[in-house]
């Protein structure tokens, strides 16, 4: 495995790869991995002959009062899980390559990057998908790996590829959770024992909104109300948001049918946690 930090000397790897007819699958990542970015990395090494993993903590997805300086990131621990893995190439930039003084252009996916999370993190899917772009045209692959963990991002990347031709395959990956539910995320080591205990509460709302949709139910209203009253039993957990959306183009449903999403993000404490479920009605 080589850990690659400039741009031209990727270039150079994939051209070479490219010229011997070997493909190239790529998971871009921010760092900190757990078992759902490996997930994503053990389908790109199914499926391809060369896997890239990106590692770019991405300034201009966070907003000015989040968390990325304090984001986690430890690289020594990410490399030695990318090897054992099976990573070809670690792709590390620095933000100064990324963004170098003088920096001017942004990709932006209207309307689909202003409901849910768009609504309480303005402006982050316009860095999310700046940065992915800039990612597709660096690592130059033919499949890149995304998670349903960050539902709205996958469709929003999806939606970019294909209105603006980008030449390569989105391939999204199911929810990778712990025993007990939780949603894997590098953002969980923030939470304290108790948070810990109380963050399950949003897989069970989940499973709850299926469990009543199997039921019969399709009135988003009485699928929020009950899950909203489950979640507010636990009196550290904050609602940011929750939603019945159409998997197609994230428009709120007041009656669920075909493929929905339901989608939501909690405060515990200082920490925001998202999940989602894809049922269907
Ligand atoms: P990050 O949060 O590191 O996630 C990288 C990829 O791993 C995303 O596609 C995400 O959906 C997926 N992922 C995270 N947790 C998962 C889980 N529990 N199960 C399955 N997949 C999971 O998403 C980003 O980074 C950034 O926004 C990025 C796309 C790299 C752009 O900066």
């Amino acid at each position: 495995m080589r850990i690659i930090r400039s741009i031209k000397k990727l270039r150079q790897f994939v051209k070479n790869a490219k010229r011997k007819g070997k493909t190239i699958g790529f998971v871009p990542t921010m760092g900190y991995l757990h078992e759902g970015h490996l997930s994503l990395l053990r389908e790109a090494k199914k499926d391809c002959d060369i896997c890239v993993v990106s590692i770019f903590v991405n300034p201009i997805q966070f907003g000015p009062k989040e968390d990325f300086s304090r984001y986690p990131r430890d690289i020594k621990r990410d490399k030695f899980l990318l090897k054992s893995a099976g990573a070809d190439i670690i792709f590390y930039p620095s933000i100064k390559i990324m963004y170098p003084p003088g920096f001017l252009t942004f990709v932006v996916i209207e309307r689909l990057s202003d409901v849910l999370c768009g609504n309480s993190r303005p402006g982050h899917f316009k860095g999310v998908t700046t940065v992915v772009t800039k990612l597709f045209n660096i690592v130059q692959a033919d499949i890149a790996y995304f998670g349903q963990k960050d539902i709205q991002q996958s469709i929003i990347i999806q939606k970019m590829v294909e209105d603006l031709n980008m030449p390569l395959k989105i391939k999204l990956m199911p929810i990778v959770r712990e025993i007990d539910g939780l949603a894997m995320s590098s953002r969980n080591v923030y939470l304290f024992p108790q948070q810990r205990s109380d963050a399950v509460i949003l897989w069970q709302a989940l499973k709850k909104a299926k469990q009543m949709i199997n039921m019969g139910e399709r009135s988003s209203q009485a699928i929020i109300s009950s899950i909203k009253k489950l979640i507010c039993t636990k009196k550290r957990v904050r609602i940011d948001y929750i939603d019945c959306v159409s998997i197609d183009n994230l428009t709120s449903l007041r009656k669920l049918k075909g493929r929905v999403i339901i989608a939501l993000a909690v405060w515990i404490g200082k920490v925001r946690l998202i999940d989602n479920i894809i049922v269907r009605a």
